[in-house]
């Protein structure tokens, strides 16, 4: 479903026309929909019927509150990689004992917090750590309920930086050694064997990829019930792709019927961790044209959102769709838009055409996942704020910053006595 959509030549969020989001809440400001949100969730809950299962959001995509809290009252469980996204993930309403711990460099005070909430079990993704959570929960009297991440060496063709299932990636233990580790996993006190996990990596848009990982997984969990280490859950990972711009990616549906068909003869509990594909067509970054500049060779919009707002351009050159909120025709040029940040890199589109005049509002889609949770504050740049849209009403889930705010937790006095000396 598109909630994103013009109307009379107006770019709208659900009801509300763009324009009315950028004048009560200003810009840049990312914008999402609740309605998307909630049937792309369902989109991944229907086709498991009666299967037992559990969708845990990668709470990474997109981490506020508003956002884990929708998920956390449709029924979902949370993926999450430290001990921040823990306490969000609480604070946001969700249940700790629906919550999957991944990382490779669980500190020792996140281990505690999440043995403290009993969460729902530990992707183990070393011997080390392996060895840190018994001894952690043991020395606490509690039970770690563990889950290996396997690294099943799977190619899924997408952007190097977002693909963790190779070999070569620092992810997970080699499937190899996966029978070894659960053999000493089962003499080790505080830890309780629950399940097995990969997830091998991002925006991937063709399903073979995902079954080549569960063929491996499969066979992992034979010979594992060879040896009498039954699993109760088999956690299958995020990265199920979206569309940015012609990419073709499967439906929920299509994808988790591939999964489950291949899983017909399998028992256990089917734990997913999507992040991008349920958040990221949700959500649209806001921005405004500040200055056009028409040189020789190329044509720049310079606009208010910049790189601290949106990485993903800057970081892996991704393309993110860049429409103008109110259609305007017969002036087209070829446009670089970039933001105000002094960095060559700070770019939101290459080579766009577009029909612009200063003033004017655009919309970078498909914004929703890793947009506002990878932003930052360089250049002194407080984060936009976040909208929610549900039919006509508009809900400011996240305030602008203030650059008082930023400054908050700093300090002149070191550089003061400094000067004294
Ligand atoms: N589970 C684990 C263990 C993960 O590491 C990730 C993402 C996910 C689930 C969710 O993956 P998804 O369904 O969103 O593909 N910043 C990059 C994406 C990094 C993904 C990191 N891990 C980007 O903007 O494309």
């Amino acid at each position: 479903m598109d909630s994103f959509v013009y109307r009379d030549g107006q770019l709208c969020v659900e009801d509300v026309p763009l324009t009315a989001v950028a004048e009560r809440f200003g810009t840049p400001c990312y914008v999402y929909s609740h309605a998307a949100l909630t049937q792309t969730f369902q989109s991944f809950v229907r086709p498991f019927g009666a299967r037992p299962h559990l969708i845990c959001y990668a709470a990474k995509a997109n981490s506020s509150l508003a956002i884990l809290n929708l998920f956390a009252r449709l029924g979902s469980g949370f993926d999450i990689v430290s001990g921040g996204e823990l306490e969000r993930v609480l604070a946001a309403g969700g249940q700790a004992d629906k919550v999957v711990f991944s990382g490779v460099g669980k500190r020792k005070d996140e281990i505690v917090l999440a043995l403290e909430h009993e969460i729902l079990c530990f992707n183990v993704e070393s011997e080390s750590e392996l060895a840190r959570i018994s001894q952690l929960a043991a020395a606490t009297g509690r039970t770690a309920r563990i889950s290996l991440r396997v690294n099943p060496d799977v190619d899924p063709k997408t952007h190097p930086y977002i693909s963790t299932g190779l070999k070569e990636n620092k992810f997970g233990v080699p499937v190899d050694e996966a029978v070894r580790i659960y053999r000493h996993a089962r003499t080790l006190p505080g830890v309780a064997i629950a399940g097995i996990d990969y997830h091998i990596g991002s925006q991937i848009t063709e399903i073979p990829p995902f079954l080549d990982a569960l063929d491996t997984l499969l066979s992992l969990v034979d010979q594992l019930r060879a040896e009498g280490i039954v699993l109760h859950h088999l956690d299958l990972g995020g990265g199920l792709g979206i569309r940015y711009h012609d990419e073709i990616p499967p439906a929920p549906a299509e994808y988790i019927g591939a999964l489950l068909q291949r899983l017909a003869a399998r028992q256990h509990t089917i734990l997913l961790e999507p992040g991008r594909a349920l958040v990221g067509n949700a959500g649209v970054l806001l921005t405004r044209v500040e200055y056009l500049k028409h040189g020789e060779t190329r044509n720049f919009a310079v606009v208010d959102a910049a790189m601290n707002d949106l990485l993903r351009p800057a970081l892996y050159d991704a393309f993110h769709e860049i429409r103008p909120v109110a259609q305007r025709r017969g002036n087209e040029r070829r446009y670089e838009v970039v933001g105000p940040i002094c960095e060559s890199g700070d770019f939101l589109g290459h080579d766009r055409l577009l029909d612009l005049r200063e003033g004017d509002l655009m919309s970078v889609m498909s914004a929703g996942a890793y947009g506002m949770s990878m932003s930052s504050n360089y250049n002194t740049r407080p984060r936009a704020p976040e909208v929610m849209a549900n039919g006509s009403e508009l809900q400011l889930i996240r305030q602008r910053e203030t650059v008082a705010e930023l400054m908050a937790h700093e300090t002149v006095s070191a550089i003061s006595s400094a000067q004294k000396n």
